[in-house]
């Protein structure tokens, strides 16, 4: 099978959350099964120069920009996935992030940059294949791609199939109504059944109306954004979308995500040596300023800091885990009031609490590891990739009863001699504390934990299964495609 994803991020060029990771995993893990896969990215600063350019195609002015774009075709360095790197320099050539400017403010043309990637992918993917190579199946991922899924239905007959992934509901790319003509969109698809969102237009509505096939990160998040409370507005429009929406849960890139071979620890580890996983404590502990203490466990939260991520529900939490002298590693960037309240923390526990703001891939492998328990206290989670890292690591999660973290992790004393991790289900901080406590408690029992521990690492995380389940949505895509064009 021929497939296009289309995404805004993919590691290791560019990341800013789970949807990285998962593009290039799953990318790789359909190549190993013998799909033929392509991943379109825009060609933001910078990324040009880390690969290797093996050939360039000239796309002309998909979007009537007034300038032209090109697709540089190369390889995603570290695999062998095959990237298409959408060039337009006006558009992506710039400093600060793939949304946002360097003082943090959305770029005000993000619906025509995202409305680029998305026709360059509709324009790659029609009968005439301009790149010689006929796409079996449009695969794109939230609202930065989701367009393309409208562009080839308003084409019409004779159209690839399309599935659209929604990683998180909340970014619906909503955009002021004006703009439809600037997103080359027809006027008639700004209606309730098309891309019209609550007065203004969503891009993302495009992929949910308009895919053959939608899917998300679990199938918890998938049951709950078919309810008013967490369909956000979307919820109507899914429920009535009906077995065409499934919830797939993510996998890992389980080569990348070893502590037996991860050259950023001090030390490598594996469930039969989890003696070693100490060394990595020590070394966190060092690398951040914590004091080299053994009879309290290193809590760690790698993440972005919001409300979604449930941060002030652990800091309305923590104080009683502190008390006791136990230690937070925290990674992270995100709201300025949950920074400032956490560096308040920090200056507040010296050598117990310790933050680095801003994104260090290195030193988030080495929280997986060094960490005694993790925590991802969300609101909400589609699926979360940080608890599949924490338990792979060995590293107990501490986790809401959410979404993806429903399906992924097994309350110990819930099912007492099969857990994985603690689960908690208010989002409050009093029930935090309480499922911290127990995973404290845990902890102390050192042969307890360590079962615990080696559960997590037996787990099965990597991808295969993700994929398979993904190559039935694209088949069912692929005749739904085909249907509605005799
Ligand atoms: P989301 O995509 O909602 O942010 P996920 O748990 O799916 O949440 O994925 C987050 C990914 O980003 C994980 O791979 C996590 O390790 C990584 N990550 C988040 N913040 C940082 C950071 N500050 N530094 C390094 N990695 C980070
Ligand atoms: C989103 C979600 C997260 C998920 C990730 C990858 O960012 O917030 O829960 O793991 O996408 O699918």
């Amino acid at each position: 099978m021929r497939i296009l994803q289309v995404a805004s991020e993919a590691v290791p060029l560019c990341k800013t959350g789970g949807l990285a990771d998962v593009v290039t995993a799953l990318s790789q893990a359909l190549l190993d099964g013998g799909d033929d896969v392509r991943v379109l990215l825009p060609a933001y600063r910078g990324l040009l120069e880390r690969v290797e350019i093996e050939r360039r195609f000239e796309l002309g002015d998909p979007l009537g920009l007034g300038v032209p774009a090109r697709i540089a075709c190369a390889t995603l360095p570290g695999t062998r996935v095959h990237a298409w790197l959408l060039q337009c320099d006006p558009l992506f050539d710039r400093a600060g992030g793939p949304y946002v400017d360097e003082q943090g403010r959305d770029w005000l043309d993000n619906h025509l940059r995202f409305a680029l990637l998305a026709r360059a992918a509709a324009t790659l993917a029609l009968a005439s294949a301009p790149m010689g190579w006929a796409v079996d199946v449009v695969h794109a991922h939230d609202w930065q791609s989701a367009l393309v899924a409208g562009y080839l239905a308003w084409w019409g007959r004779g159209r690839a199939a399309t599935v659209l992934t929604v990683h998180n509901l909340q970014f619906a790319g909503r955009f002021a109504p004006q703009l439809l003509g600037a997103i080359a969109a027809p006027p008639s698809s700004y209606a309730p059944a098309g891309l019209e969102f609550y007065g203004q237009i969503s891009l993302l509505k495009a992929g949910l109306v308009w895919a053959d096939r939608v899917t998300t990160v679990s199938p918890t998040y998938a049951d709950e954004i078919r309810t008013p409370e967490g369909g956000i507005g979307f919820d109507g429009l899914l429920r009535h979308r009906g077995a065409a929406v499934q919830g797939i849960l993510n996998g890992i890139d389980d080569r990348a995500w070893d502590p037996a071979t991860d050259a950023a620890l001090a030390q490598g580890y594996d469930a039969t040596r989890l003696g070693d996983k100490r060394v990595c404590r020590l070394a966190l502990q060092r690398e951040l300023g914590l004091h080299e203490q053994d009879d309290a466990p290193v809590l760690g939260l790698v993440g972005r800091l919001t409300w979604q991520k449930g941060i002030d529900l652990m800091l309305g939490g923590i104080d009683v885990a502190l008390a006791q002298g136990a230690q937070l590693a925290i990674l992270g960037s995100g709201e300025p009031e949950l920074e400032a309240a956490l560096a308040a923390r920090v200056a507040a526990n010296p050598g117990r609490v310790a933050l680095r703001r801003g994104y260090d891939e290195a030193l988030s492998h080495r929280i997986f590891a060094g960490a005694d328990l993790f925590l991802v206290p969300s609101r909400f989670e589609p699926c979360g990739l940080t608890q599949l890292y924490a338990m792979r690591y060995g590293t107990p999660p501490v986790v809401r009863r959410t979404g993806g973290l429903a399906d992924t992790v097994r309350d110990e004393d819930e099912h007492p001699g099969a857990g994985t991790g603690f689960v908690f289900d208010a989002p409050e901080p009093g029930a935090f504390a309480a499922a911290l406590q127990r995973a404290i408690t845990t902890w102390r029992d050192r042969p307890h934990h360590e079962a615990v521990q080696r559960r997590g690492m037996a787990g099965q995380f990597g991808w295969a299964r993700g994929a398979a389940a993904y190559r039935r949505v694209y088949e069912e895509a692929i005749a739904a495609a085909r249907a509605e064009s005799v």
